[in-house]
């Protein structure tokens, strides 16, 4: 059911790469509520992924753009206004990888190289499109700029390695940029942290599945779904949040506030029996 939430708004979406990508969900929903705007990925995803079939779906351009540079970037914020037909009022970042988790390098045994490019595609990436759209007055008033990340920022998840501290990188420039964002044009921006979600890039993290059901029983209200996180991140598009800036917004079902439940109980001792 749509409710028109988004009708006249324009945007950019980072990060379809498939239909199991949060940013794929968040695009259809996006459409389904009248939102007009733009796709964009990495060259190499464009060429790997599906992302044309959601294109022609969704009456979106898709432009190249790798997030880890400014002038693709600048490239990509110029092209989205001149087909969008004017300035942007919404822009969802969904953009995560480590090569050192792609290559099972442990926490204590990092490759520096790979360490930055993960830092640099997770979380720098996020200033990244902010400056560009900053420098060039692109946003609109109350305009919103959402990321995606994950608890394993404020609390230990071992298998979760160099993420993390993308993560909490990530979360940090939420703040310090939704500060200036909002001073300077009333731009709100924030995170939302995620319930562990089936997708290319959370099949990456070792033990993902006992995992996924370890948070499942932690939660009260279950896992939020990739969908779930695409209606929540319409509600941060829409003028009904324009008040809300500079927030990481728990979207887990529950998880970060529950210490232990029944359920897991449960399995445990299942386990001990
Ligand atoms: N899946 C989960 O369990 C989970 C939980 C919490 C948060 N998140 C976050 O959600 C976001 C989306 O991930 P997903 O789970 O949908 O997986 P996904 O693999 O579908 O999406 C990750 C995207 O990042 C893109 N990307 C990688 N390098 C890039 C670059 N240099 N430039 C531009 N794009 C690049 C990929 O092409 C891909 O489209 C990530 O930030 C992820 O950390 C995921």
């Amino acid at each position: 059911m749509s409710y028109g939430l988004l009708k006249g708004k324009r945007g950019i979406i980072f990060g379809a790469l498939d239909e199991n990508s949060i940013a794929w969900k968040v695009a259809m929903k996006c459409h389904e509520e009248g939102a007009k705007f733009t796709l964009t990925n990495a060259p190499i995803a464009l060429r790997m992924g599906e992302i044309n079939k959601l294109a022609s779906h969704c009456g979106a351009e898709v432009i190249p753009a790798d997030a880890t540079s400014v002038e693709e970037l600048e490239k990509l914020v110029a092209r989205s206004t001149e087909v969008l037909g004017g300035k942007i009022d919404f822009i969802l970042h969904s953009i995560g990888m480590s090569p050192n988790v792609r290559k099972n390098r442990p926490y204590e045994d990092l490759n520096y190289d790979f360490y930055q490019k993960t830092l640099d595609i997770s979380a720098l990436s996020f200033h990244k499109v902010m400056h560009v759209a900053y420098k060039n007055d692109a946003m609109n008033e109350y305009g919103s700029i959402v990321a995606l990340t994950y608890i394993a920022a404020q609390r230990i998840f071992p298998d979760y390695t160099d993420m993390a501290d993308a993560k909490s990188t990530l979360e940090s420039i939420a703040r310090g940029f939704g500060y200036r964002f909002a001073k300077k044009a009333k731009v709100r921006v924030n995170t939302i942290s995620q319930s562990p979600t089936v997708t290319t890039a959370g099949k990456g993290i070792a033990g993902f599945n006992a995992f996924i059901d370890f948070a499942e029983k932690l939660s009260p209200l279950g896992n939020a779904t990739g969908e779930d996180c695409a209606n929540y991140c319409v509600s941060l598009f829409s003028d009904f949040t324009r008040k809300v800036t500079m927030q990481n917004l728990y979207h887990d079902g529950g998880f970060s506030s529950t210490g232990f439940t029944e359920d897991l109980m449960r399995k445990l001792e299942e386990g001990n029996s």
